[in-house]
């Protein structure tokens, strides 16, 4: 399938506003949920049914044959685990959930860790340093920047910290499709790639791995896991590029960074 770049107009970056706030309206909503004993089925039961009664379709159903409305990955998944009425939430793991909704055929796609009553200070950092390492690739999205910009300042925040940044996947332009260019590599080059401009329309998606870089796909031709098992963790955000810098379409209407969401955060900034 060959895809195309899109440049959008920025009066189209209205739609993409409503769509990237009823995606992060999604996310908000489900996390009172998130609790240790609950299904990720019943989550993503929860999570079709707020994205249809608001007026959106998830895209990932039958998208190239995936099953939910959700994709929910804890602990060492990478990314793309399918909800279960199987699958119960225990205390100390750290889960993504990423949920991309269409309104009006326009694509919102957005992800954020949740805590499950108390992780380890090790997988708190590990998900903190995720939450920075998205936010520093968001950072470098302005107009005559590279896409390598962003994938280098992404890998740099991952690296210090000595964690690693996962390579099999990728951020990648969003729209009105689901998946488009420019692909956004979680690591690079600066000044290589495709140079940034008004109006284009894409996903910052890092996912980072405390061991090793490498991953497995289970046998459901889905689940990424990290090779060594290590924990993995990811953010997501739509952007656009504007005249001057970025615009973020899923910042969460609450306030909800990354967690804990619902108790006063120590330090915060
Ligand atoms: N939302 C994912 C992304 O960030 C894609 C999930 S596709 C699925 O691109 F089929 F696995 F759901
Ligand atoms: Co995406
Ligand atoms: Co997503």
């Amino acid at each position: 399938m060959k895809k195309n770049m899109t440049i959008y107009s920025l009066e189209e970056f209205e739609f993409m506003r409503r769509a990237g706030r009823l995606a992060a309206e999604t996310l908000d909503y489900i996390t009172p949920f998130v609790v240790p004993g609950i299904s990720t089925g019943k989550l993503d039961q929860l999570l079709e049914d707020f994205m249809r009664s608001h007026g959106g379709i998830p895209a990932t159903i039958g998208y190239h044959g995936y099953p939910k409305a959700s994709c929910i990955s804890p602990n060492h998944i990478i990314c793309h685990g399918i909800p279960s009425d199987d699958k119960f939430l225990q205390d100390g793991d750290i889960i993504n959930i990423d949920i991309t909704v269409i309104l009006d055929g326009w694509f919102g796609d957005t992800s954020r860790m949740y805590y499950v009553g108390k992780p380890s200070i090790k997988a708190r950092r590990l998900v903190e340093t995720t939450y920075r390492t998205m936010m520093a690739g968001i950072e470098q999205c302005l107009p005559g920047n590279t896409t390598g910009d962003i994938g280098n300042a992404m890998q740099q925040v991952a690296e210090k910290e000595r964690f690693s940044v996962v390579m099999d996947f990728c951020g990648h332009g969003i729209g009105q499709v689901f998946h488009g260019l420019p692909n956004i590599l979680n690591y690079g080059i600066p000044g290589t790639g495709v140079k940034l401009v008004p109006g284009m329309i894409f996903t910052v998606e890092p996912m980072v791995n405390i061991g090793t870089h490498q991953a497995l796909i289970l046998k459901d031709g889905w689940t990424a896991i990290t090779k060594d098992r290590s924990l993995s963790a990811q953010f997501e955000h739509s952007i656009g590029i504007t005249e001057t810098g970025y615009e973020i379409f899923t910042l969460s209407p609450k306030g909800y960074t990354y967690p804990p969401y619902l108790e006063k955060k120590q330090n915060d900034e």
